[in-house]
């Protein structure tokens, strides 16, 4: 254990790269158009004109501004590039690539003439069954943060306005109009809030989007606590507010809890039913001139006002943004388990077997995309390795199993098993069950199952795992996926990617279980009663052990983490640095990751929690400095007396290595 004393000065130090920021000249020509509405203007301006347009005022020179879904891709009315789903971006760890991402991302909706993306999902993982888990960026709030930020500064550096959505505490699908997710305030400040506050300050999101649910009994639409102190007066946000589609469930409430923009249209933002409730002296109009400036300022200072936001000089049907969907489904995919499966060898004959083999799947909802092409794993395949054959009728399947020398068994979920509006259960489906019942009765002892998993969270392995040789979870890879997962299956590329959730044994190894809503309670609210133990958090603190930990991914290489350093900056943030050496055959990718401990403190703390992390391309035999900077964050607990995160000085230990579960680098600092 080295020792290094250090004082850490509260240094806050955002990286503003590339932000696009409200300036006092976009504040002021805002407000002098808001100058000039009638009060009618107004009120029909703060609600969507039509689904997925704003309200154009053209004696103003305001023009309509086209918002479109969706995290993983442009939606409405349009086919483009399906990227792979946000929990993959996810287990890249790679915020270059989550950046360029979010360049690609811009790239389509100025294709299209698109200002506003309906986009990044930043909801935090709390167990597999929610439906839109597959849309979002996993359990952590410090990787969900990292990764949405550099996503926003992509999307925004070109253009185009992000939205972070949905806040918030939208973590289940099933009763999401009615149900209220009751947690308490250092737990949504610790957990399901710090993805979004960095969105605000570190990416400068220029939109946030209310979520349906409740939130303490109040809808987030009519939360002035959320809307007004923590976005705006903690956060500093100055950008638009604006629903979720019909997530708006009253006129007073609304305009008092700090909502800016009613989507997809006005029902309860009119001037029928607001303008009476000003003439009584039931509301203020400067409440409705205020939300027309936070529109209006943010719509300036990203030029809508000033150019057209289509560029003809993109293509529709953009080759670089399919490149960017390679390569971040080439980083994602997590490579669970492999005992001599995997890669095949130029000799292997592979039987892929399964519909997600033949067919791509992604998740179902808003976050849908039309591509224009995708390549399945067999496609794929097919386009790698001679010996390839797939079954389209299980029937053949004893028969076509005798040719072959590995099964390929490409399952999991697709757009109508799990997707937004509903949650999904912890198993796979009969069907599937059944059909890997078959498959493992007729292996051989010569012969290997590779596993291929499509699914936004963790799924029941107990019945299966162990008759798998490898298993792989792919998410949901998008149009070019079976490109990635054939290059990983033949050992073009090795995989890299590691898990930004804990996949449970049994469900009720979840902290959350006991409080999820299941498919037959009737209850209206959700108790978020594990509080900041969500997680590897949870897993940590009742010590049962998850099947794969946070963190953990394997690859066709080995690593040495060493000679860890631990340095306070200038600015007062900690540098902690260490070698990464790969040991094994082959080059890869590797993440390394820092988790910190606070030994002793007056609050009930993690026993540790990710703060920092690096990834880089190693050869064989060759060894690569990592480092990652921790800010006054990565130390401090949310202070509910004070509402502030507090910094209480002591002893913390550094943690570095591959995984929550693997850390083999110590050092302990004195703050
Ligand atoms: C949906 C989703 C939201 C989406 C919006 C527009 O219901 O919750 O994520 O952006 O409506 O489709």
């Amino acid at each position: 254990m080295r020792k290094f004393a250090a004082i850490l000065f509260l240094a806050l130090s955002f990286g503003a790269k590339a932000q696009v920021q409200i300036t006092p000249q976009d504040k002021e020509r805002a407000s002098a158009l808001v100058k000039q509405m009638t009060l009618e203007e107004k009120c029909r301006f703060i609600a969507g004109a039509r689904s997925f347009y704003t309200y154009a005022i053209p004696r103003l020179g305001i023009p309509e501004i086209r918002m479109a879904d969706g995290p993983q891709g442009v939606r409405n009315n349009t086919v483009s590039t399906l990227y792979p789903c946000g929990i993959l971006t996810a287990s890249t760890w790679n915020r270059d690539l989550a950046h360029r991402l979010g360049n690609s991302l811009a790239d389509d909706c100025r294709a299209r003439g698109v200002s506003i993306l309906l986009g990044p999902g930043v909801n935090i993982y709390r167990a597999p069954m929610c439906g839109r888990n597959f849309e979002y960026f996993g359990e952590d709030p410090y990787l969900a943060g990292e990764t949405a930020a550099q996503y926003i500064l992509g999307v925004q550096e070109k253009g185009v306005m992000a939205t972070v959505k949905h806040f918030a505490a939208n973590n289940q699908e099933r009763a999401r109009h009615t149900m209220s997710s009751d947690v308490d305030e250092r737990t949504l400040q610790e957990i399901y809030f710090p993805a979004f506050r960095k969105a605000v300050q570190e990416g400068g999101v220029g939109a946030v989007m209310d979520s349906y649910n409740l939130v303490n009994s109040v809808h987030s639409t009519e939360n002035a606590w959320m809307n007004k102190v923590v976005l705006r007066d903690q956060w500093g946000f100055e950008g638009i507010v604006m629903s979720d589609w019909t997530s708006v469930y009253s006129t007073i409430g609304a305009v008092n809890g700090g909502l800016d923009l009613e989507c997809p249209k006005g029902v309860f933002f009119t001037p029928e039913k607001i303008v009476p409730l000003i003439e009584n002296g039931v509301l203020e109009e400067s409440l409705i001139d205020e939300k027309v400036q936070h529109i209006l300022q943010t719509f300036i200072a990203f030029g809508f006002l000033d150019k057209p936001q289509k560029d003809e000089s993109i293509p529709e049907n953009n080759p670089q943004s399919a490149a960017t969907a390679l390569d971040i489904a080439r980083e994602g995919v997590v490579l669970l388990k492999n005992e001599n499966a995997l890669p095949f060898t130029k000799k292997s004959k592979i039987l892929v077997v399964g519909n997600n083999g033949i067919k791509m799947p992604h998740g179902g909802g808003s976050g849908e995309v039309t591509p224009f092409y995708t390549i399945s794993v067999a496609d794929g395949l097919k386009a790698l390795h001679k010996k390839v054959t797939v079954i389209e009728d299980k029937s053949l399947l004893e028969q076509e199993m005798a040719s072959c020398t590995d099964v390929v068994y490409c399952c999991g979920f697709n757009r109508d098993l799990e997707g937004e509006a509903f949650d999904r259960p912890f198993s796979l489906t009969p069907k599937q069950l059944e059909l890997m019942e078959r498959i493992q009765q007729n292996l051989t002892a010569k012969q290997h199952l590779t596993v291929i998993i499509n699914a936004g969270g963790a799924v029941d392995m107990s019945g299966w795992r162990d008759h798998a040789d490898a298993i792989l979870m792919a998410w949901y890879p998008g149009q070019e996926g079976g490109t990635a997962l054939a290059e990983i299956l033949t050992g073009r590329i090795s995989p890299s990617g590691k898990l930004p959730i804990s996949i449970e044994e049994k469900a009720e190894d979840n902290p959350s279980f006991a409080t999820y809503f299941d498919a037959g309670s009737k209850q209206s609210r959700t108790s978020y009663s594990e509080g900041i133990f969500t997680g590897y958090r949870g897993y940590d603190k009742t010590g049962v052990k998850p099947l794969y930990p946070f963190g953990f991914g394997l690859s066709y290489s080995t690593f040495k983490y060493s000679n860890l350093a631990v340095e306070v900056l200038p600015d007062g943030n900690v540098k902690v640095s260490f070698d990464v050496t790969n040991t094994g055959k082959k080059d890869a990718a590797e993440i390394g990751q820092v988790y910190v401990r606070d030994v002793k403190s007056s609050v009930p703390r993690p026993l540790k929690e990710l703060k920092g992390y690096d990834k880089h391309f190693v050869g064989k035999g060759k060894t690569v400095r990592y480092s990652a900077v921790l800010d006054r964050y990565a130390f401090s607990f949310y202070d509910t007396a004070s509402h502030s995160f507090k910094l209480e000085g002591g002893e913390f230990e550094i943690l570095a290595g591959p995984s929550s579960a693997d850390l083999p680098l110590k050092a302990t600092i004195q703050l």
